[in-house]
């Protein structure tokens, strides 16, 4: 009778200790996940971040925010890049030699694939945040305006490619950030280990 009685016994302290054990691996798991993640601080700090770019439509412009600043993703039109080369005499560094951008960003649309417009939407002149004045001839900025941005703290114009106009105190184009795509429909703001030259 008590042998049958230890018996049980023995079996409870097992299950007890099992139990004990399980709860134990969770509790120990949980900090190592969770240091995988990146905090929202780390985040503020400059993560890079992801970007769906699969359904933007052409002619149209995304917002997202990196390192606290906003960043502009503008899926270009033909006829866009056509503005793009159009504005080419109007501007004051058309070949972005005084300009902040990465090297694959160094060209003539200022990107690394001339349908995608990668820019940080921060006017060079002070920080004002400029507006999307993507239709040629708006005349809520002139009779002659070839499509761009439009800075309305002190007028200043950057094209559809980000690039400054003459004429207005911003001393640069706006900044084209890194990046670098992931696939297709994606690319990675903050980071362009993987992008080509
Ligand atoms: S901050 Fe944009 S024109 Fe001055």
């Amino acid at each position: 009778m008590s042998e049958e009685v230890d018996q049980g016994r023995r079996r409870l302290l097992v299950a007890a200790t099992a139990l004990t054990g399980a709860a134990g691996a969770v509790l120990a798991a949980t900090p190592f996940l969770a240091s995988w993640k990146p905090s929202a601080r780390a985040k503020a700090l400059g993560a890079p971040i992801e970007v769906d770019i699969s359904k933007l439509e052409a002619g149209a412009m995304l917002n997202v925010e990196w390192r606290g600043k906003p960043v502009w993703v503008v899926r270009r039109t033909p006829e866009m890049l056509k503005q793009v080369e159009a504005a080419t005499p109007l501007l004051l560094d058309p070949n972005s030699d005084g300009s902040v951008q990465p090297r694959y960003a160094k060209n003539a649309d200022r990107s690394a694939k001339p349908e995608y417009l990668v820019v940080l939407g921060v006017c060079t002149h002070l920080g004002c945040a400029p507006m999307a004045k993507f239709q040629a001839a708006d005349v809520t900025v002139s009779a002659d305006w070839p499509g761009g941005f439009y800075c309305p703290c002190h007028g200043s114009k950057f094209d559809l490619a980000g690039r400054v106009f003459k004429g207005v105190p911003a001393p640069s184009n706006l900044t084209v950030p890194p990046y670098s795509y992931l696939n297709d429909g994606r690319i990675l703001v903050g980071s362009d280990a993987t992008q080509a030259a």
